[in-house]
């Protein structure tokens, strides 16, 4: 199968959050079964062409695209997704994209996605490469069936492609005014009342990719699930229902060439199930380079966040006073909205000797913190899939949970099977979204960890999980199998 995997962020080029480190690894999951692979994605102006083997396309030149009646002529780059034979093209257009940010809150956040989408579908028929299926991520891709549907329909080259669209997280709905799709060229009664992309008297990327795909996948079973219900449906799930029969859920895997301890190229020391004393060596390593003092019955609890609503600190901030009482210590990494980057600052300031906080991005640090920490809490709101509790479980870093989406479907929670007499947990997790229940999870957490077999039975389940992307890649398989258009 010809495959066109679209996407606002990949690793390691561009990445905010988990769809860059699915972008950057299920296309190559696909390939190794046997698909041809193209991947798309802006090149923004944040990361370096060289370091990354980025090559100019000559022969395409300059590809005109009309954006709110002005041409814009794209350039393309290509390179290979590193370790593999996956081509990745990046579309270029400065005015858009060279901002120094990937996503902004610009007048025209819109119409850069709009280039974008656009930008893709002629640079598909520039190489002559008729998709059998363009998989659109998130709602930056969201508008690419329908202009390929109704705008591009008249080149015969697509009639033959079928459309997915991964939903990573339904509350960024690519929400504007309704002249983006005046500026995008679609028709005008989409954006009209009662119009497929109409939204509260605005206009979505989302909803038109919900409408206009075959298929719509998000990233875990239990999230699929979720979002029929106005609880976590953000709106969209009157939508959602109406394509319940095209809507599955499928866990993402991870990548283990790059997140595993044993191999792991930013650790200082490498461990393995079969030997954890460079986890140790890493957990003192951190604690050093966090000028806190190493103690063999502490555990040290680790963040790596967005710091958005999302995320779940607010039932933090609720259990803060508390949590800082217990007897461990804290390592946070994030950034995001202003109102948590300065909760977590007021803790740092205020309890020195056992919390330390960085805002902003830094991949080595995440992997470090994986990898020293001895628990990891995410206690989402909810979580489509997660993946740094798959990484923790990896890196025998034991994960603190609220039972949502992917967490739900992968953390196993030690006392609830305990009672069942099965020794099977891999974390803790807890259904209740309030503060005290999180504390009281936590509290488990740093018992248990005194209990030294105990600890090393938990982290040694949640090591031996296998959460390769080889399952799910085949399971992608067969939705773009059942997505063949029906009506050509
Ligand atoms: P989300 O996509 O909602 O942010 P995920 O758990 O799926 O959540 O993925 C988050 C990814 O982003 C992980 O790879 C995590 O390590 C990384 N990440 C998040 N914040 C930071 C940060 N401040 N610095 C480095 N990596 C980060
Ligand atoms: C989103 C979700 C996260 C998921 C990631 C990759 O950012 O918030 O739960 O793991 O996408 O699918």
């Amino acid at each position: 199968m010809k495959i066109a995997f679209v996407a606002s962020e990949v690793f390691p080029y561009a990445k905010t959050g988990g769809l860059a480190d699915v972008a950057g690894t299920l296309p190559k999951e696909l390939e190794k079964l046997g698909h041809d692979l193209k991947v798309f994605m802006p090149k923004y102006n944040t990361f370096d062409e060289a370091e990354h083997g980025l090559h100019y396309q000559w022969d395409l030149g300059g590809i005109p695209v009309r954006v709110a009646n002005r041409v814009h002529f794209v350039h393309v780059h290509k390179a290979l997704l590193p370790n593999s034979n996956v081509e990745i093209y990046f579309i270029d257009c400065p005015h858009f994209f060279h901002r120094f940010k990937i996503y902004t809150s610009d007048s025209d956040e819109g119409e850069r996605f709009v280039l974008f989408s656009k930008g893709v579908i002629e640079v598909l028929q520039r190489l002559q490469w008729a998709p059998n299926i363009i998989h659109c991520n998130d709602w930056q891709a969201g508008l690419i069936p329908a202009l390929v549907k109704e705008n591009y329909n008249w080149d015969r080259m697509f009639d033959a492609t079928s459309f997915v669209l991964t939903i990573h997280n339904i509350a960024y709905q690519g929400r504007f005014a309704k002249s983006v799709f005046e500026s995008a060229e679609l028709k005008f009664e989409h954006s009209q009342p009662g119009g497929a992309g109409e939204f509260e008297g605005g206009v979505s990327f989302l909803k038109m990719g919900i409408l206009f795909s075959e298929k719509i996948n998000t990233v875990s079973e239990t999230y699929a699930k979720e979002l029929l219900t106005p609880e976590y449906g953000a709106g969209m799930e009157g939508f959602i229902q109406l394509r319940k029969n095209d809507l599955s859920g499928i866990l993402n895997g991870i990548d283990y060439h790059i997140w595993d301890p044993e191999t792991d190229k930013l650790l200082p020391y490498k461990y393995s199930a079969n030997d954890f004393s460079g986890k140790l060596e890493n957990k003192k390593f951190l604690l050093k380079h966090l000028q806190l003092p190493f103690s063999e019955n502490i555990p040290l609890i680790g963040i790596v966040s967005r710091m958005v609503v999302q995320k779940g600190f607010d039932i933090f901030a609720d259990a803060a006073n508390e949590l800082l009482k217990l007897d461990a210590q804290w390592v946070i990494l994030g950034s995001g909205e202003q109102i948590y980057e300065d909760l977590f600052t007021k803790f740092a300031h205020f309890f020195p000797q056992k919390v330390v906080v960085y805002l902003g991005f830094n991949n080595e640090l995440a992997h470090l913190i994986e990898a020293g920490s001895d628990i990891f809490l995410m206690p989402s709101r909810y979580e489509p899939c997660g993946l740094n509790q798959l990484y923790s479980l990896k890196y025998g870093t034991v994960p603190v949970v609220r039972k949502t989406g992917g967490l739900a479907d992968t953390v196993l929670d030690w006392n609830e099977f305990l009672t069942q007499g099965l020794e099977i947990g891999t974390g803790y997790s807890f259904g209740e979204y309030s503060g005290k229940v999180l504390l009281h999870s936590v509290q488990r957490a740093v018992n248990d960890f005194r209990l030294k077999e105990v600890w090393r039975k938990i982290q040694l389940n949640g090591m031996n999980k296998d959460y390769s992307w080889g399952r799910s890649a085949k399971k992608y398989v067969v939705l773009y199998n059942q997505a063949k258009r029906q009506s050509l």
